[in-house]
């Protein structure tokens, strides 16, 4: 079985349901698998420990998980046009398997939600490419070969699946976010097995 992290951080659940699209995508693909991982919340207060096991939703990731898996979906809310603190935290911890190259030559593609249109989606989706392309993966985005994308006037960049929350961060994912996550899914877990067989 070829298997696809799908990894996010979500604080209001919008990432969170984009992400569950996006694992759809990657399990219309046969012999692919989609392994759904999050990431604690970070505080000022470092000492403090969450439990290993969270009181519900997906289980936390280790680094095992970036190694056993063949691609990964990474995801993230906006933050002041960049990625969340507890997704850089994590990625942070990975220095072993930049050492080691273990992720080298592993596809990626990146998504994010925001609660404004033009609030750093874009960029949000480039810096969490960074620390991808140092550690190795090979970065997917999403071709215009989707139409989706010429016509979307929620979220859906070129650069990877996006969704636009509103102000109050509850706009539901759209039906165009709906299809653009899942086709960023498919395409990924696509070109994941070519690799994998080639
Ligand atoms: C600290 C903080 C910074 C944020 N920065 C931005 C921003 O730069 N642009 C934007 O449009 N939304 C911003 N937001 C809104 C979130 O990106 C938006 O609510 C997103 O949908 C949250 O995803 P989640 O529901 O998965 O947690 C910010 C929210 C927080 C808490």
């Amino acid at each position: 079985m070829t298997s696809i992290l799908v990894l996010y951080y979500s604080r209001y659940g919008a990432v969170k349901q984009m992400a569950q699209h996006i694992a759809r995508g990657i399990e219309s693909v046969p012999q692919v698998e989609a392994r759904i991982r999050t990431v604690p919340s970070v505080s000022p207060k470092t000492e403090a420990v969450e439990p290993a096991i969270p009181e519900s939703g997906a289980t936390y990731v280790t680094l095992d998980d970036l190694k056993e898996c063949d691609g990964l979906a990474l995801g993230s809310p906006t933050r002041f046009g960049n990625m969340a603190a507890p997704m850089k935290y994590f990625l942070d911890t990975a220095s072993s398997l930049w050492l080691s190259g273990e992720l080298a030559d592993k596809p990626a593609a990146v998504f994010s939600s925001s609660s404004s249109l033009h609030g750093g989606q874009e960029t949000t989706l480039l810096s969490m490419m960074l620390p991808l392309m140092h550690l190795g993966y090979i970065i997917l985005g999403i071709p215009y070969t989707a139409p989706d994308l010429n016509t979307t006037t929620t979220g859906g960049t070129p650069y990877g699946a996006t969704h636009v929350a509103g102000v109050n961060g509850k706009n539901p994912v759209s039906e165009e976010e709906q299809r653009l996550c899942f086709t960023m899914g498919k395409r990924l877990a696509e070109i994941t097995l070519k690799l994998k067989n080639s």
